[in-house]
């Protein structure tokens, strides 16, 4: 399983394993990740699993898809370029390694 890491709001540090084609929204929630809420069950639509990408990651995981952006320019505080919802990033073995620093609640 691959292993991935949240830097939680606080700056505490938690590596944890997502299971294949988990999104890390939910391999954040399972393991209890403070700051990832997940409040709309990953359909994309709260923002609450907002985190940055760290940028030794960021050509890896990618850009956000058009809605996806929609959603954090209306729905996120503190948006970035390397700005992504978590519920967005299926975790696969080339993820291996992620690292996400959790941005928090949105507004
Ligand atoms: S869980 Fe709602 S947008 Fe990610």
């Amino acid at each position: 399983m691959p292993r991935i890491t949240f830097i939680e709001p606080d700056g505490t540090v938690r590596t944890v394993e997502a299971a294949h084609d988990e999104s890390a929204m939910q391999a954040a929630k399972r393991n209890g990740i403070d700051g990832i809420i997940g409040e709309c069950g990953g359909s994309c639509i709260c923002a609450t699993c907002h985190c940055h990408v760290d940028q030794a990651w960021l050509t890896r995981v990618g850009p956000a898809g058009d809605i996806e952006a929609d959603v954090l320019e209306f729905e996120a505080t503190d948006v970035r370029p390397e700005s992504r919802l978590a519920c967005q990033i299926p975790i696969t073995d080339a993820l291996a390694g992620l690292v996400l620093h959790v941005v928090g609640r949105s507004r």
